[in-house]
């Protein structure tokens, strides 16, 4: 990535990744990824925050040459996942007298990860300070965004807040700053939803302690910087909320076509009472859409064949990836068909028990559907309707 300048003695030295597909082999990334590091260039002491994902280390080092930078007294690590952590060995071989600043909880992670040694750290807590002249880095912890270790940091002078993957997007991109807003929101929430939601109570609570800051400038280690701040904070302040919206998610899988009919069936009739379905085919969904998805929504219903006795194995995937990102949905259930029997309905409710919704009653019919199951349908999409209605949302 060319150098991008911030402010003054301001760069953002990391790489943009644009034809990574994947990370950590399970997160989709249509528009790969960046990994920015920040240097910050006091009167009196130069600093890295964070550094980049070590496959890309060359040219972070390329970036660094062509700013003359002969010295480093402090490599800040905000998190100790890889990505930003992964080439803090590297700088330390090319600068061996800079310190790597981190929290107790960050250094043990760097030290069991990456194997850096304990002399090479200055441990901060929160709250604590590093001077760099006319430049001052305060830290400010703010765990399980999204590992217990995370903390931001915040150039006083500047007014400008680097915040790690919190805020972040993966997105390749040239410009400095964010110039497609609506694009730039909706890939921070794919990320939000892949790896904060399951935090959500915690991350609510670490918006709240960033109030304290007065902040001019967001700069993450994902995606493009913000200059208008409170626009990616308030759409976190509603990601976190405990509002839902009036969706209903339908992530499905169908062998020979009985599910796939019960599903557009209920799609149908639950659009016709005004309620948003979001639809997605397992077969060949990004799971970073489902994930999305489930940011906000209010219901989700599990469509599934049963297959060797139990739910098809990626109605189970989706389940079970459904548990783990905990969204606040407040309705759960199941649609779907099989030929001679099952335990899918007890197999699939044991896979979400971290799922605190309401299971609505289950459609599950023998063979192809008939008069019978859409009747089923009709009955709960009348549930769902109902539901919704209480709340609100219809
Ligand atoms: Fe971008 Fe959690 O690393």
């Amino acid at each position: 990535m060319a150098i991008k300048s911030i402010v003054k003695n301001l760069y953002n030295v990391g790489v943009d990744h644009w034809d990574r597909k994947i990370f950590d082999n399970l997160i989709p990334l249509p528009d790969g990824t960046s990994y920015n590091a920040y240097l910050v260039k006091g009167s009196e002491k130069v600093a890295l925050i964070d550094t980049v994902d070590p496959e890309k280390f060359y040219e972070l080092e390329n970036n660094l040459k062509k700013l003359n930078i002969d010295n480093i007294d402090y490599i800040i690590a905000n998190h100790a996942e890889q990505d930003h952590s992964g080439s803090i060995p590297l700088i330390l071989n090319i600068y061996p007298d800079a310190k790597v600043v981190t929290n107790e909880k960050c250094k043990g992670f760097l030290m069991d990860l990456l194997h850096i040694k304990g002399e090479d750290f200055i441990v901060v807590k929160d709250g604590g300070i590093i001077n760099l002249g006319d430049k001052t880095l305060e830290f400010t912890l703010t765990p399980w965004v999204h590992w217990p270790e995370t903390m931001v940091t915040y150039l006083k002078e500047d007014k400008i807040l680097f915040s790690c993957d919190f805020f972040g997007s993966h997105l390749a991109a040239s410009n400095t700053f964010v110039e497609d807003e609506p694009k730039t929101i909706l890939d921070a929430k794919r990320y939000y939803a892949e790896i904060m939601m399951p935090f959500r109570t915690i991350v609510k609570k670490n918006i709240e302690k960033l109030g304290k800051y007065e902040i001019n400038i967001i700069a993450p280690s994902h995606g493009p910087i913000y200059n208008k701040p409170e626009v990616i904070i308030n759409a976190y302040k509603e990601w976190v909320s405990d509002d839902v919206k009036n969706d209903v998610v339908i992530p499905y899988i169908s062998m020979h076509g009985s599910t796939k009919k019960m599903v557009e069936y209920l799609t149908d009739a639950l659009i016709e009472k005004g309620i948003n379905v979001k639809q997605y085919n397992l077969a060949n969904t990004d799971i970073g859409q489902i994930a999305m998805s489930l940011v906000d929504a209010s219901t989700v219903i599990i469509g599934t064949p049963t297959v060797l006795g139990g739910a098809h194995p990626a109605a189970a995937y989706a389940a079970f990836l459904t548990n783990a990102l905990r969204p606040k949905i407040k309705y759960i259930s199941i649609i779907g068909s099989y030929s001679w029997g099952g335990k899918m309905i007890e197999q699939l409710v044991a896979t979400v028990p971290n799922i605190k919704a309401e299971i609505i009653e289950p459609v599950l019919i023998k063979g192809d559907p008939d008069e019978n199951a859409y009747n089923a349908l009709d009955n709960m999409a009348n549930i769902i309707y109902q539901k919704h209605k209480d709340m609100n949302l219809v």
